[in-house]
């Protein structure tokens, strides 16, 4: 991967980010941190539209990859090995390398996991075994799998610490034409919004979240399991607070569901019953970029190259921050394209 600096004089020096969410700030963070003048657009910086303040934050290479596509698994691997670098610029961001466990409940649930194991390349273990792991698990679980390299970290802490130390970059404003926008490269990062502004077949796909609060020290690792053909994941916080989702549903809306609800908290409460006791603090819904291959669509949106495309980052947005910053800053700085590239561009729907 190309790690050069500045190109030269003929370096774009002025280069406006449109969009203010995990994408768009981690890219202007290091186009900063590379010595361009950056500004980012966004109608509300500080905003909590974007999909990153719903999200939980698992760091899930193998968890997220797709069966059906080999370039996206291999982005989501090196993606993956720069968060202890991306982290270390940002401070505490509840960056936590404990593990996650996958418990399967039924005999069902075990025989649909196992699949999804040997695709991981991880050992099934008994349900006794996954409970001398985490406690807190249901007695009826029958199996489970430990993903040792699966972490987490938390999102609206990662966007908190882009937003303060980008403060002086960011301009309160939306962004509908980018003919009118004032800069030498242009990087839209929009998320779901990107679609409107490029032509890019980007979708909502909404996904419904909870919060739960109660004493920290129910769960140690973050749970990423299946109760009855229901799949949950489970993401405890230092503090207390466990992130419970999610919904994934080919809708626009913004309405919580009493079905949507309910699955989450019956799938959650048959894995860890404990859960019963904890605090319904939050219900949320977000909306992921969907693409027609669900990858993301990263690289020059047409042959003038003044455009440049970061979004429709579908599951993985936040997984994907800091290797999508790395190879877009590489991309506008010095004109040529990382071969990892190759399989994202927008080129591909157009
Ligand atoms: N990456 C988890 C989700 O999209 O729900």
């Amino acid at each position: 991967m190309t790690r050069d600096p500045l190109a030269g004089p003929s370096a774009p020096r002025r280069v406006a980010v449109v969009g203010g969410g995990i994408i768009g700030l981690s890219i202007a963070a290091e186009l900063s941190r590379r010595g361009a003048d950056v500004t980012v657009y966004d109608p509300a910086p500080g905003g909590t539209d974007g999909a990153w303040h719903v999200a939980a934050g698992m760091l899930a290479p193998g968890g997220e990859s797709a069966f059906e596509y080999p370039h996206l698994t291999r982005l989501l691997e090196v993606g993956y090995e720069l968060w202890p670098e991306f982290v270390a610029a940002l401070g505490d961001v509840g960056y936590d390398r404990t593990g996650t466990l996958s418990p399967a409940l039924t005999a069902d649930d075990v025989a649909e996991a196992a699949r999804e194991w040997k695709h991981q390349k991880l050992k099934p273990l008994t349900g006794s075994q996954v409970r001398d792991l985490e406690p807190a698990i249901s007695p009826r679980v029958r199996a489970g799998a430990y993903a040792a390299a699966e972490h987490q970290a938390d999102p609206r802490k990662i966007v908190a610490a882009l937003r303060a130390a980008l403060a002086d970059r960011l301009v309160a404003e939306h962004v509908s034409d980018l003919s009118r926008v004032d800069a030498d490269v242009i990087v839209v990062a929009a998320g779901c919004g990107t679609a409107a502004l490029t032509g890019l077949p980007i979708r909502p796909v909404k996904g419904q979240v909870l919060r739960l609060r109660g004493e920290p020290g129910l769960l140690r690792h973050v749970i990423d399991g299946t109760a009855d053909g229901r799949h949950v994941y489970l993401v405890p916080r230092a503090d207390g607070e466990i992130v419970v989702g999610a919904t994934q549903e080919e809708r626009a809306d913004r309405m919580p569901t009493a079905g949507g609800v309910h699955d989450l908290l019956r799938a959650a409460l048959d894995l860890v019953p404990g859960l019963a006791e904890h605090e319904l603090t939050e219900v949320t819904v977000g909306h992921r970029p969907g693409t027609p291959d669900n990858a993301p669509i990263l690289g020059f949106l047409d042959d003038d190259r003044r455009v440049v495309v970061a979004a429709g980052h579908f599951r993985n947005g936040v997984l994907l921050a800091p290797i999508t910053a790395r190879l877009i800053a590489d991309l506008v700085l010095t004109g040529s394209a990382d071969p990892i590239l190759d399989a994202f561009a927008p080129g591909r729907f157009r």
